[in-house]
Formats: structure tokens, sequence, C-alpha cells
């Protein structure tokens, strides 16, 4: 199938793009750099700058002491200083920013500052923070039925642990920002971030001036994976406090080291199941308590809490649930999106729970999934009713065109007659739910201005970060236009164009902005449909446009679209078009915690195929077989792309990826030598992806599916995959639900007594 190629893609080859790092300078620029704790949890006794201070080239080092408006940049809860005062929380918070002439003489400055910190005892796990009593906040529930009762009446009950490890985000650009003063007291910020408002409104509070001095401009993220959706804000604050004392320009990007140790990560999860079951393998009650390791504040967290108990029960229907979270306060940096946004943490337990049962009762894991998958009006715990469910249509495509028996056939087959090397295979499906799951964040506005030449200029609040968003904008306003795409082009995202935006993120940002973008196209053709029809002396209702032109009864006339335009102009038409969108019918009350949150689910399942080399505990993903639920697909070719890496970057946080910190809340696996994230020899040897075939659905732009985050959770079948391969091996192998499953711990399950 053909589809439009990412419009990126021509300057990305040619490494033409421009991110922050490549924004032509002021002359008068400064760098910046943060001095951040050496230390995860402490009192400062004291700071030395003065040699830092001392140092030729430096030309100011900023604390809280400058903060003019609030030294405070908590997004959900006022718990997080921009810089430490008295205290520190974490190793890597920042507590100063150093500016400087040059970003070398900014890093000399620092190693000059010294600081003397009264250690306090350091939590590092959500285990230790709950048995002290650390939380960010009150724990949340979600109930549904009664699992006491419906414990008594199983045939099965199991109880067993989890845990999943942390996640780095890893974006190829990191962090970074340009701010640059503008006449009277205005700054405009450059910034890699995926909440642009975010940036501005934190701004404007931290140096206490109104929103509308700061203008925050992003022109496209070299990645972001829900990491730029809160943490690019620091530092966008910090140089914009610098250029409010200075008057000059700051910038900041962070390097590789910096990023890593103080940005936060996805949270780590420890995690307690009960399950149930029935002697026909139906799941009747499930419980779980789910401890987030949520860092030292909350940032996103009591939103991914609140994800991970929407999402604790994946695609199964389970009419007896009760699920609590509590989000932990440790010493670790403020752990942020990801993602999946805790969905993932969620679906690993259920997932967990069902692999356990089925071991212990001596059956295969796929028959206790297959029985209990999402039916049509299901109720969820959280009281939606699904509806226009895929989660057998996905199952069971996926088990006919793959030909899942004989695939089995292939992996028993295999492990009868190798001793050094077995295989296992694994399904996972998903049910992702789609929208934020905070409804007032549901919104986003689209302006259009069509120039007096033809050309058409599109913003939204949408963030460009890689997933294509930008292109799937222009394809939603050239097709409502009847205009050729290469009369379209996509704006930077920019606060002063487009206010008040969420950020980009829950895989929601082409179906709000697209909506938008629709809305405001549609009203363009509404006021030239009515020039047209004048034009040409016939009725309203049998002009269109297509192919740059006017058509009247579906026949090209010959009236071309930049004639049409020329025309409006002279008659005075507005040719500009801003829109707002809100999705309709969602919505949820936190203090029942029922309701609608989503527009929609997405669907899908996978099947993974992997071989352990039982000798070395090495073991590689031979394939990956995919139904997958786009709806109509707008571009086949990006949703394919965002399935394939969302997909790559779940089996990497399942089997490789191990964030390792010491027990004094340093971080160990700070650098790519010590953090290992998928390379092509990891990735899948193969990776098929089969669209369902449905009708998409309404809520969806254009009828094609959000795609964002969905697939990462396919990457969960990978764990279960190489379990199974173990299992082969070693009988003995007690089953254990702690991720990654990396090789050494393959190597240990193979030879466990
Ligand atoms: N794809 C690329 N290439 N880069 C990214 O940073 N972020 C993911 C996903 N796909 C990301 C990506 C995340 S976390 C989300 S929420 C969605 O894209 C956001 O974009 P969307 O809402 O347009 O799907
Ligand atoms: N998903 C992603 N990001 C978010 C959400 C969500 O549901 N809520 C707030 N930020
Ligand atoms: Mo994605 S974690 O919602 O930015």
């Amino acid at each position: 199938m053909k589809t439009m190629k990412n419009i990126d893609s021509f300057t990305h080859v040619r490494g033409e793009s421009l991110f922050v790092d490549d924004l032509m300078l002021r002359q008068d620029t400064l760098f910046g750099l943060v001095f951040d704790s050496p230390k995860a949890h402490g009192k400062i006794k004291s700071v030395d700058y003065s040699k830092a201070e001392a140092l030729e080239g430096v030309i100011k080092i900023f604390t809280y002491k400058d903060v003019l408006g609030e030294n405070q940049i908590g997004g959900i809860i006022p718990d997080e200083p921009l810089w430490a005062e008295d205290e520190v929380h974490f190793w890597g918070q920042p507590i100063a920013f150093i500016v400087a002439k040059s970003e070398a003489i900014a890093k000399k400055a620092r190693a000059l500052i010294t600081i003397d910190i009264e250690e306090l005892p350091v939590i590092t796990t959500a285990k230790e923070a709950k048995e002290k009593g650390s939380f960010i906040n009150a724990p949340r529930s979600f109930n549904l039925g009664n699992t006491q009762n419906a414990f008594t009446e199983c045939e099965y009950v199991f109880e067993g642990e989890t845990f999943s490890n942390g996640q780095e985000h890893l974006y190829l650009e990191t962090q970074g920002c340009y701010a640059v003063p503008q006449e009277n007291g205005n700054i405009k910020i450059t910034s890699s971030t995926q909440g642009p408002t975010a940036v501005q409104k934190t701004a404007a509070k931290v140096l206490g001036i109104p929103m509308h001095k700061i203008e925050v401009d992003v022109i496209r993220l070299g990645g972001g994976f829900g990491g730029k959706e809160d943490q690019a804000t620091p530092w966008a604050v910090m140089a914009a406090v610098a250029v409010q004392h200075l008057n000059r320009p700051v910038k900041y990007m962070l390097n590789r080291h910096d990023d890593l140790r103080m940005t936060g990560k996805r949270h780590p999860y420890s995690s307690f199941y009960k399950i149930g079951l029935t002697k026909d393998f139906k799941i009747k009650a499930f419980e779980a308590e789910f401890l987030q390791n949520s860092g030292a504040a909350a940032d996103l967290s009591p939103a991914i809490a609140e994800r991970t108990l929407f999402h604790a029960t994946n695609s199964y229907f389970v009419p007896n649930v009760n699920t609590t979270v509590y989000s932990c306060k440790t010493n670790l940096p403020p752990n942020t999106a990801f993602r999946g946004f805790g969905g993932p943490q969620g679906m690993f337990v259920i997932e967990s729970a069902i692999a356990d049962a089925a071991d212990k009762i001596g059956i295969n894991k796929r028959l206790i999934q297959e029985a209990n998958l999402l039916a049509e009006n299901d109720e969820f715990s959280y009281g939606q009713i699904a509806t226009e469910v895929q989660a057998q249509n996905s199952w069971f495509s996926a088990k006919e065109q793959y030909q899942l028996e004989q695939l089995e056939h292939e992996v028993a087959d295999f492990n009868n007659k190798n001793d050094h090397y077995k295989k296992g295979i694994s399904l996972m499906p998903i049910a992702f739910g789609i929208s934020f799951t905070n409804t007032p964040m549901n919104h986003a506005r689209a302006l259009v201005h069509i120039y007096q030449d033809g050309s058409v200029g599109v913003s939204t609040g949408a963030v460009e970060m890689g997933q294509s968003v930008n292109t799937k904008m222009l394809q939603v306003a050239q097709s409502v236009l009847g205009i050729s795409p290469d009369k379209v082009k996509l704006e930077t995202t920019n606060t002063t164009r487009v206010a008040n935006t969420s950020p980009s993120a829950a895989s929601s940002t082409a179906d709000l902005n697209g909506k938008a973008t629709e809305m405001a196209c549609n009203s363009l053709v509404e006021r030239l449909t009515e020039v047209a029809a004048d034009m040409l002396s016939t009725k309203k209702e049998n002009i269109s446009f297509k192919e740059d032109a006017v058509f009247v009864n579906d026949k090209k006339s010959e009236l071309t679209w930049e004639a049409l335009i020329t025309e409006a102009m002279l008659r005075r038409v507005a040719l500009s078009e801003n829109a707002h969108y809100a999705t309709p019918i969602i919505h949820f009350d936190k203090t029942k915690e029922k309701g609608h949150p989503f527009a929609y689910h997405v669907y899908g399942t996978a099947i993974t195929t992997v071989t352990v080399d039982c000798i070395r505990g090495n073991y590689e993903i031979d394939s990956v077989k995919i139904v997958h639920d786009f709806g109509k697909s707008m571009n086949m070719g990006i949703d394919l792309g965002q399935v394939e890496g969302a997909l790559a970057q779940g089996i990497g946080w399942m089997t490789m990826e191990e964030i390792s910190y010491n027990n004094e809340g340093r971080l160990l696996s700070n650098a790519l030598s010590t953090y290992k994230v998928p390379d092509i020899f990891s990735a899948p040897k193969t990776v098929e992806t089969i669209p369902l075939k449905t009708e998409g659905n309404q809520m969806a732009i254009k009828k094609s599916k959000a795609v964002g985050e969905p697939p990462l959770m396919y990457g969960i079948g990978a764990y279960f995959a190489i379990q199974q391969a173990v299992k082969a091996f070693n009988p003995n192998y007690k089953l254990k639900f702690h991720a990654p499953f990396t090789p050494e711990k393959v190597l240990m399950g193979l030879y466990e007594k």
C-alpha cells in the first residue's frame, strides 16, 4: 500500500532538520549548566560558590534566592522546587544554575563548587517507602463486584508478587532549550518539550510574570516518549530565570550523562496479586496492590498510577476486581511519563498472575487468556462499558492467520530435537484506552491560514516528536481542502499561535489536533463554497473541492483553487480559521472511581517466539506476529513504524534494559555501556503486522485509531515466551515475575534446582 511519507523524511536524511541544538544563536548568547545534588537525601549545610564565581567567564550562578515568583514546578501537586532550598531529595536534584560565556567554562565552574550535606536516610524502593509510610498522595482503588465473596466460589486461587523495573527514555535528542529576551521583559523560549503550555505556565509562575510575556516555540523533538511531557520544563524555566536577570539569551542542552542522572524514568512497580478461577478457567476475581516507585516528587505519578488501575485487567473481562495503587515517595529522581503511562506496568501483573495460575494448574497460559477475553458490553472495573470490542477478533485472527497450532508444533518439535537451545512461544493481547484519563485535558485547537496565493499554513497544539503527527495533520488539511499536499505547510508549535494546549501525549495528539484541524478546514470550505457557487452560478450543494480545483456535481470546473482564493480575497472573505475540539461523551467521577474516561480502546494480539541459548542464557526474539486494530489507518507506513518502534521499546523494557541505583540512590546504569537498549541484533528477527479489518471509530481522526503507545505492550509477550523456553529446559524452574528478564536471570533460571 502506498502512503504519504513522513514530511520530515527529506530533511531528516539530509541532516537538515532543525532541533534546539541547531538554532542560530544570537551573538551575546550565554550557556547554562545545572549544579545538582551529589547525595540522594540530606540537609544542605552550606554551598561554596566563591571559586566558581571567580572563574573568568562565569557570569552568574542562580539559586532559589533568585526566583522572583514561586520556586515551584510541580504540575499536579506543588511539591517540587525548581532549585533545592534547604534539603535535597534525590541524587541529581538541581541546586544551582551556572551561566557562563561557554559550556566549557560552565563545566569548569561546576567542578569548583563545594557542598556540605548532612545526610539523611535514603529510600530507593517502593516497598521500603510503603513500610515507612512515605507516600506522594493518598492511594486510589478501583472496585467492581465483590472479590471477597467471589474468591470463596473459585476452584483455584493463587497469590504472588511481581516487579517491573524502570526504563530510560533515551530520546536521541537530550533535554534542551534556548531562551531569548525580547522587548519589555518578554521572553521567547525554544524548547524540546511535549508540553509547550506547561513550559509557558511554569516559567510565568517561577518568574512571577503573566503567561502572555512568555512565548514557547517547538520545532520538533528528537524523541520524547513521555520523558518531555513534564520534564522538559525545569531547564527551560532555569534559562528563562537567567534571561530575566541578565537580559541576554541563554542556551542549555543537557549532555547525556547529566540527562540520565537528573531526569526521571518509567516507574518501577512492585506488585502483589491474587487471582481466582473457576474450573473452566474463567477469571472470577482479581485483586492487585501496586506499589509505584514515584521518586522524590509527584511529577505525573498520580496520573500514571491511575492509568495502571485502568489497565489492570488488560483485555480481559473480570467480574470482580479490587485494585489499589500507592504512589510511593522515594529518593530517586521523580519518575515520569513513559509510553504506556503506567498501563504496561498494570498489564504485566495480570499477565504474570495468569502465567502463575496456568503453571500451577498445569495448562497452557493461552487457555486462560482465551477464556477471558473481553466481549461486547462487558464492564471495565471503572464502569465504562466496552463497545466495538476487538479483543476476541484480534486474538482469533492472529491464531488463524499465523497458524498458531503449527507454530506451537514447531516449537515443541524444536525443543524435542534440541538439548541446548529451547524455544518458547506466547500470546499477548492488549486493550488500551485512548484519551487523557484526566477528562479536562482532552481538547485541542488549530489555526489554519490560507494565504492569498492559495498556499496553506497549519498551526496546531501538536508537537512533532518523530511519531509523524505533522504528516497526519497535513493529510487532514489537504484532504478537507481538496488540495495537493505540497500546498500545505505545518508550522512550528507555538503558544502565541495556539494557546492553552494539552501536552502531546496519551496517544491522543493526532485525534485531538486532527479533529480541530478538520473543523477549521471545514469552516473555510463552507465559506469558499459560497464564493465558488456564486462564481459558477450554481447551488452550494453542487460544489466540492478536489485536485486543486472546484468541482460542480463531481465534474471538474475551470475554476482552480488559486483563482478561487484570489476572488475570495477580493470579496474580503476571511481566509483564516481557528477551531476548538473537545472530545465528546467522556467523563469520570473520581469520588466514585466510575465513568466513561476513554473515547475508545485499541486492541490487538501478538504472538512472540524466542530461542534461548541454554548454555549461555542468551536469547533471540525469533519473530513477533501481530494483528493490530488500526481502525481505518490514514497512513499505514507511519502506523506500522509506530507499531515496530513501540514493540522494540516494549521488548527492551521487558528483557534487557536494566536501570540500577545503588543503596545510596546513585544511578549506576548511567551510560550506554551499562544501560543496554535493543540493537539490531536483539530486535526481533521478523516482525509481521496484519491490520485487523474493522470499521474504525468515529472518535478517531478519519477513523484512524491512535497508535503511539498501545503496541509497546506487545513487548510483554517476550517475557513470557522466554519464561516458557526456560521452563522447557529446566522443569524445576519456579516461575518468577521480575522484569527485565536479562540473560543473567535466564541463566540462573536455567540451572535453578
Ligand atoms: N514515536 C516517536 N518516533 N517518538 C516519540 O517520542 N512518543 C510516543 C509515541 N510514539 C514517540 C513516538 C508516545 S509516549 C506517545 S504518547 C505518542 O507517540 C504521542 O504522539 P501521538 O499522540 O501523536 O500518538
Ligand atoms: N496519558 C498521558 N499523559 C498524560 C495523561 C494520560 O492519560 N494524563 C496526563 N498526562
Ligand atoms: Mo506519552 S507517555 O503519553 O508521552
